[in-house]
């Protein structure tokens, strides 16, 4: 049986914390897909922590953490966490497993992606620049390098073929700085990354299900970036949404059961692209700086607004939510209005629905207003206890998406969440 918890926005609603804190209730938690773009904060023992790569539940005994063949894997960035889960007591040697499958993110990879969004001038994506989209590209391309391929003997060899190829991609971009740094310690990493437990993914995981044991598929980045559905071209390179879960991992379809969306109580984007429901104003500083948006993996300002359910809505949809997790909950305290956007007008008519291209559309967001509850939630540890306002908040939004919220998180801190 395989329960997937993924985003529903534009990522950085709080999966990782999610997953942590469902992950007790598993016995393996599986990355599907994204890579080193993803930033999951978690708080051991009061300290946080930033995972990338490794699956949200590497804190816990016992547990298998793998990353699955729909992931794109960055050795040299995989180590550094390694070290630095090892610092906060994980047992990443006993407990972290990675797929053969699994893509590999060199150094050149990370330097095309740079040269591809100079290039892009002031249409850029507003990428990580991890590397992620040309390692997809060589996924696809049918040119990428895996983490089985490092045990063969050919590794070098094969290595320099596509450095080359990657050497003429970086000529048409006249891309001038040297490829050569960071090469000697993605080696360095790579010896690191053949000692840990590499398996076949498929099998792996299949065995597992097959002797009753439960998995939690974590996904990375949010359905609104997803390469497909997302709000293309600023999207990122795989399959966010729980289709990617069978592709990433090699599980069939009848195998998941509950889908879990989580969505913050507002939203958030960092990076370029539509966001109708932006807020350049005050109360969209006001988010940014009572809730700490601010990118996990580059530190960047995330832009703010309100809730958007025609998005909501269309994410539920693709990818068949059964339950929903509300976070930051406890950031909109304080406000005395709020607003949930119910309706796009888009060239003077009202849609329901996101359209094929939202770049360059002018939508305007119509919204419902509500009265703020005023009242500090963190603390809370029953919903019945939860300000009236809001529960009324809340029982609208579940109306509207025809999905029920089953928690409320109401803080960053692990036991900080609320069953419905
Ligand atoms: P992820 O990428 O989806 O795992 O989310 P990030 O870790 O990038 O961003 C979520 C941020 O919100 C982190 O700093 C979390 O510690 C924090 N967070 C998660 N849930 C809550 C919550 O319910 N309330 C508050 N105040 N912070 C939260
Ligand atoms: P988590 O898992 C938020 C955004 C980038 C950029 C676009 C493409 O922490 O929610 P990429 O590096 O994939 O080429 O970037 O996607 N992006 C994220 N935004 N959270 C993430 O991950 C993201 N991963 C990528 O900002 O707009
Ligand atoms: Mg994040």
């Amino acid at each position: 049986m395989v329960d997937v918890i993924l985003g529903l926005q534009w990522g950085d609603e709080g999966k990782g914390k999610i997953v942590d804190y469902f992950a007790k209730n598993y016995d393996v938690i599986a990355r599907f897909q994204g890579g080193p773009n993803a930033g999951h904060t978690l708080y051991i023992n009061d300290k946080k922590i930033v995972l990338h790569q490794i699956p949200s539940g590497i804190f816990h005994e016992n547990k298998i953490n793998l990353i699955g063949n729909g992931v794109v894997l960055d050795a040299i960035t995989l180590k550094k966490e390694c070290e630095a889960v090892a610092s906060f007591g994980g047992e990443f040697k006993k407990n972290l497993f990675v797929s053969e499958r699994t893509h590999l993110i060199l150094p050149t990879h990370r330097a095309i992606d740079k040269a591809s969004e100079i290039a892009k001038g002031n249409e850029k994506i507003g990428s990580t620049l991890k590397g992620i989209g040309p390692a997809y590209m060589d996924k696809t391309g049918r040119n990428g390098l895996r983490v089985g391929d490092l045990l063969s003997k050919n590794f070098k060899t094969d290595y320099t073929k596509l450095r080359i190829k990657h050497q003429r991609i970086l000529d048409n971009y006249n891309f001038q700085e040297d490829i050569s740094i960071g090469e000697e310690e993605f080696f360095e990493s790579i010896e690191f990354l053949k000692e840990l437990n590499i398996v076949n993914g498929e099998y792996f995981i299949n065995e597992k299900i097959s002797a009753g044991k439960k998995v939690l598929a974590e996904g990375a980045q949010g359905s609104m970036l997803d390469v497909d559905f997302g709000t293309f071209p600023f999207v990122t390179s795989s399959n966010t949404i729980s289709a990617g879960v069978c592709s990433g991992l090699g599980i069939a379809p009848q195998k998941i059961k509950e889908v879990i969306g989580i969505t913050k109580a507002y939203c958030t984007r960092v990076g370029s692209g539509p966001f109708p429901t932006e807020l350049s104003d005050s109360t969209g500083e006001f988010l940014r700086n009572t809730g700490n948006e601010f990118g996990s993996t580059t530190g960047r300002p995330r832009r703010c607004g309100w809730i958007d359910l025609v998005a909501l809505k269309f994410a539920c949809m693709i990818n068949g939510i059964t339950q929903i997790v509300m976070t930051k909950a406890d950031i909109l305290d304080s406000l005395e209005e709020l607003k949930v956007c119910t309706t796009y007008m888009i060239n003077g008519e009202e849609k329901n629905y996101i359209p094929f291209q939202m770049n360059g559309l002018d939508i305007n967001a119509l919204y419902k207003s509500f009265s703020g509850w005023n009242t500090n939630s963190s603390d809370i540890k029953h919903f019945k206890d939860m300000p009236e306002n809001m529960k009324i908040y809340i029982e609208f939004i579940n109306q509207f998406l025809g999905v029920s919220i089953k928690y409320i998180s109401n803080g960053p801190g692990r036991e900080q969440i609320v069953s419905v």
